[in-house]
């Protein structure tokens, strides 16, 4: 089994988008998937309520209880397991950090998300782990995407190739228990999963 912690300081920089998007990914590739909610908040959870299918599995738990959850997953057959997390806590996003495979940091290309990398980037550093960060909600038009991956490039933290621009179906989609590519599977937002989901399975390797 391989495993995802979806991490960022910031809130709102779109960790539970994120999971839920890559989870669906996966699930539609027919792996089994385990998404793990850590975040007490419980916005993925809530999702996973909200949803008829009964997949991807949604579990909600405390970071004490990580390693037994995913030692629970591995039993359950599960291929790929997503952690989102809360936003400013540093001991739960550490407890996801040490079991991960691959480490996700979505950002917005906004000033001071991007100022906020830096302590998300030094928690990954204190793990002996490396982290891309996954540049979302970049408006359609416009360069600030460029801009925010060239600060980010100049920060030596690594940018994931595949960047979400900010799309309503993302909003629409989480509010009906649903993935992009469920929402809108011929959507442009559904395309950019779809990349970001190939890439993920490149880094898994
Ligand atoms: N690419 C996008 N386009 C449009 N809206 C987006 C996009 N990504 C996220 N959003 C919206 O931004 C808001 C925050 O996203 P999300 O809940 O995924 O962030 P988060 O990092 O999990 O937040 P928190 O820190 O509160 O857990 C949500 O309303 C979500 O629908
Ligand atoms: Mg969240």
């Amino acid at each position: 089994m391989k495993t995802i912690a979806i991490v960022a300081r910031k809130g709102g920089t779109g960790k539970t988008t994120l999971a839920v998007n890559l989870g669906v990914a996966a699930f539609l590739n027919k792996k089994q998937v385990a998404l793990i909610d850590l975040d007490p908040q419980g916005s993925l959870s809530s999702w996973g309520d909200s949803r008829e299918d009964e997949s991807p599995a949604v579990v909600s738990a405390q970071a004490s209880r990580l390693t037994h959850i995913l030692e629970a997953a591995e039993k359950n057959n599960a291929d790929i397991s997503i952690i989102d997390t809360a936003a400013n806590a540093e001991s739960t996003a550490l407890a996801a950090i040490r079991c991960a495979d691959l480490i996700l940091i979505p950002t917005r290309p906004a000033i001071f998300d991007l100022r906020a990398i830096q302590d998300t980037a030094d928690l990954v550093k204190m793990a002996h782990k490396s982290a891309f960060v996954v540049l979302n909600a970049v408006p359609p038009q416009g360069n600030l995407g460029d801009e925010a991956q060239t600060g980010i490039s100049e920060q030596d933290i690594e940018v994931c190739p595949w960047r979400l621009t900010q799309r309503i179906a993302f909003v629409h989609a989480v509010t009906a228990g649903l993935s992009v590519q469920e929402y809108e599977p011929t959507g442009k937002a559904a395309l950019e999963i779809k990349n970001l989901y190939r890439w993920v399975l490149k880094q898994l390797k």
